[in-house]
């Protein structure tokens, strides 16, 4: 069997991530390492590029010695490199990409861009390397929120996408409002287990619509309304929320939470109806949340029986260097390489070219 080992690095928003993959031409994959930096932005309460592209640049040599450490590999046994060229940050990409290319060009070793949505979709395939077409993904994630079409592995078709805020960011704006901490999804989602969905009967955007856009700025600003009311008025800071009970801000978590799902879920159970998929497929940091896993698993597994969902598993949730390392994996088995002079960030590449 052939196989092909591949340094896979992420630096598109605030995690380093670099990981040691074994790619095999039966599908399969061996992570050997899966190394990541994360920053802690909630200072911020979010990302600000220029600071996060520091920090890319002071961490991705150490977390590249690291995740060659932890594989037992010297960067001799690397076969290929695979890097995200796009989409996210500019600065944060071009941390990653313009070290995947020095190491590239200096050790002679074959280099391939990756994008960086096709590489959640991608991270799915280290548990389930047989994956049945036709795919449609529910792509979630700090900066994009996607359904997403595939004929075969590499065929993408973008069915529908957000108009404005991605979901996961819709998360992070609420925790924000709640005196949360950044990032704000795990934070949601952890205090929402104490809360009651259906306290709150916030919008749901979008959801009738006969397309597969979303819209998550109304939901926000509904919600930021209600704390408004409820604490009678104030900046749109942490502060105003300061008069709300622990349940109160539990149930606001678990509406919010409700409506966002709601909305996702009867998106993509619609998608994957009209397309007669046979694999529903979950990505990006949101596709962390529990609620939504299982509620995507319930829906489709009673509406769709004949169709298997996918979920990646615990730690290739949020960017990390592995899903990278992976969605390389077919090109890098072909040797269909990228010269290292013509590998360029994209901040806005789009699915599937
Ligand atoms: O894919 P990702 O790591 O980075 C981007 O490509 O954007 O996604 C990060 C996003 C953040 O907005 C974070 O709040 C969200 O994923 N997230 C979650 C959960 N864990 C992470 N959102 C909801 N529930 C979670 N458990
Ligand atoms: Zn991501």
């Amino acid at each position: 069997m052939k196989k092909k080992i591949i340094l896979g690095i992420e630096s598109s928003c605030d995690d380093t991530g670099v990981a040691v993959v074994e790619a095999h031409s039966d599908g399969s994959f061996g992570v050997l390492a899966n190394s990541i930096t994360a920053q802690n932005h909630t200072e911020t309460s979010g990302v600000v590029p220029e600071v996060a592209a520091r920090h890319h640049a002071i961490a991705i040599i150490p977390t590249i010695e690291q995740a060659l450490q932890e594989a037992k590999k010297s960067l001799e046994a690397i076969d290929v490199i695979a890097v995200t060229r796009g989409p996210g940050l500019i600065g944060c990409l071009l941390v990653g990409v313009e070290t995947a290319k020095s190491i590239a060009a200096t050790r002679n070793i074959p280099i391939i861009g990756i994008n960086h949505m096709e590489a959640h979709i991608a991270s799915t395939f280290v548990d389930h390397p047989q994956i049945e077409f036709p795919v449609v993904s529910l792509l979630v994630s700090g900066g994009h929120t996607m359904v997403v079409k595939m004929n075969t592995a590499s065929d993408y078709e973008l069915l529908g996408t957000t108009r404005d805020d991605a979901a996961g960011e819709a998360f992070d704006k609420v925790a924000r409002m709640l005196g949360l901490p950044y990032p704000g999804g795990p934070e949601i989602s952890r205090i929402a287990e104490g809360g009651d969905a259906f306290a709150y009967d916030f919008p749901k955007p979008m959801l009738k619509d006969k397309n597969y856009d979303f819209s998550f700025a109304g939901l926000k600003t509904a919600v930021l309304y209600h704390i408004r009311g409820k604490s009678g008025g104030g900046s749109i800071q942490s502060k105003e929320s300061a008069s709300l009970s622990n349940q109160e801000k539990a149930d606001i978590a678990a509406s919010f939470q409700e409506s966002v799902i709601q909305v996702l879920v009867t998106k993509v159970h619609k998608a994957a109806k009209e397309y007669d998929a046979k694999t529903v497929l979950l990505g990006g940091g949101v596709s962390a949340n529990k609620t939504l896993q299982l509620r995507l698993q319930h829906v489709i597994t009673t509406e769709l029986p004949g169709t298997q969902v996918v979920i990646p598993s615990s730690g290739l949730f949020t960017d990390n260097g592995a899903m990278i390392a992976v969605a390389a994996g077919p090109r890098a088995l072909r040797e269909e390489y990228d010269k290292w002079q013509e590998v360029r960030v994209d901040p806005r590449l789009k699915i599937g070219v």
